[in-house]
């Protein structure tokens, strides 16, 4: 296990982390360091839960009709978890997908956070050289969550822009047969609904084909929705639940074979307090996952803390709402930013970035090239993205850019640098003709930009690929 390079540690999404540390921005102390744009963080709504914190010092303080929960919460817990904790849980699992589903709290295994989540659950569905199917892009983490410790394998299900990167059953289908071709027995599909890296919610076909597929090959489906709380535009958000509803599956055997996994981090930007869930009809399952859980249970004034917090449901509607209401402007800020640089984002509706067309930078249409304008823009631009290749995309000359980690001020900045990176390399905006944001919106990319080729130099060896 020490010795095992599994865990993907190496891979441009966490070495650009790396780089990032080395030399951060700040607006006073370091204003050419670099931006961190490769951290899928929410901090847009803190002013709200830091005005409930001061609204509700007793809660903070441990205190409860005039005593305290401090020994209480200080002593022994079981791997169960408060059941209050968990009650309220399930209330905003059902609140964030419209009340569409209903959840009962027998059914959720509390982990410390997804990470702990996903590969708790990957360890109960596959053996150690079995498979899961992912379509791609998917998010670098899965690497280490499914595969290192598991032993499990990754087959990617190859999805493409050119039909924004949907799946479809001719991808499933390959995929199944490619691990076939491996000699691996796939035990399920995993899918991250709203999607990490591309910001887009599943549609209800898609749903439907990944179901249709699932029950033919009796397999199971896991679908990590830990960015279900964030989706701030049409179309609206479908949970897998929700989709085995509408088809009447409640009594199939596919309704035990299917497993939500949730966290707080994402949709409360709590990643720091270790939050996670998974969801399952399987009672088998939950039984395992809930001894497994033992590993990485969260701790009780976490659990106390948030129950309260959670079990303000006005409040929370509130923070949802509002929540929502920052990150579709931030998404449009990213968006509008890039198209003054006449460079595209994938159209989305979730998630805390964008999935941007980066092609027409590339020196040549291969990852390489897309390496190397990576250590570019890391070292000359100052930013740090993450790589498509670092997300398994099957195209090179996409990244992830991550737009709720910082003030509106730094991502004006960091618009700035990315406006003067492309006018240096090649008077680009003479070429562009991008006279309005909703014109560069409108026209399309190849036509504007097709004298677009940037010639840059190669990286200057700072990071390892
Ligand atoms: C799709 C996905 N799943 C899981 C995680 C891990 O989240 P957590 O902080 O809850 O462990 C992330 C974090 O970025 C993610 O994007």
């Amino acid at each position: 296990m020490a010795i095992c390079k599994s865990h993907g540690q190496d891979s441009s999404y966490f070495i650009g982390w790396q780089e990032y540390e080395k030399n951060p921005y700040h607006p006073i102390r370091n204003p050419s360091g670099i931006i961190q744009m490769g951290l899928a963080e929410n901090q847009l709504s803190f002013d709200l839960l830091e005005s409930w914190l001061t609204r509700n010092q007793d809660v903070i303080q441990f205190r409860e009709n005039g005593g305290s929960m401090f020994r209480d919460l200080a002593l022994f817990q079981d791997y169960h978890g408060l059941q209050a904790f968990k009650n309220v849980l399930v209330a905003f699992m059902a609140e964030i997908r419209k009340k569409k589903v209903k959840f009962d709290p027998k059914n959720l295994v509390l982990t410390a956070g997804s990470t702990s989540a996903n590969e708790t659950l990957i360890f109960c569905l596959a053996e150690p050289g079995e498979a899961l199917l992912i379509p791609t892009p998917y998010y670098p983490g899965f690497d280490r969550d499914l595969k290192w410790r598991t032993g499990a394998e990754i087959v990617p299900i190859h999805c493409y822009s050119s039909n924004n990167f949907r799946i479809t059953e001719s991808a499933l289908e390959e995929a199944y047969e490619q691990a076939q071709k491996l000699n691996l027995t796939v035990k399920g599909v995993f899918i991250t609904n709203p999607s990490n890296p591309l910001g887009t919610t599943m549609s209800h076909d898609e749903l439907n084909i990944l179901i249709t597929f699932a029950m033919a090959k009796n397999i199971h489906i896991v679908s990590d929705e830990i960015y279900a709380g964030t989706v701030f535009d049409s179309p609206k958000f479908i949970s897998i639940m929700e989709a085995l509803i509408d088809r009447k599956l409640e009594k199939s055997k596919m309704w035990n074979q299917v497993h939500i996994v949730s966290s707080l981090s994402k949709d409360l930007g709590l990643p720091g307090f270790r939050i996670g869930m998974i969801y399952s009809n399987n009672e088998t399952l939950i039984a395992a996952a809930t001894k497994m859980s033992s590993f990485g249970l969260i701790s009780s004034q976490t659990q106390y803390l948030l129950s309260k917090i959670l079990g303000d449901r006005k409040f929370i509607k509130r923070y949802v709402k509002e929540n929502k209401k920052q990150l579709k402007h931030r998404r449009e800020m990213l968006a509008s930013g890039l198209a003054n640089s006449g460079i595209e984002c994938l159209e989305s509706n979730a998630g805390l970035f964008c999935f941007v067309d980066m092609k027409d930078l590339l020196k040549s249409n291969t990852f390489e090239a897309e390496m190397e304008l990576w250590k570019k823009i890391i070292s000359d631009v100052g930013l740090n993205v993450s790589p498509g290749s670092s997300c398994h995309c099957s195209e090179p000359g996409w990244f992830r850019i991550c737009f709720a980690n910082m003030s509106k001020e730094t991502l004006d900045i960091a618009m700035q640098r990315i406006n003067d990176f492309v006018k240096s390399n090649g008077n680009l905006r003479r070429n562009l003709q991008l006279p309005s944001v909703a014109a560069a919106a409108g026209s399309r990319r190849r036509r504007t930009i097709a004298n677009w080729v940037v010639k840059l130099s190669s990286g200057d060896g700072r990071t390892d690929r």
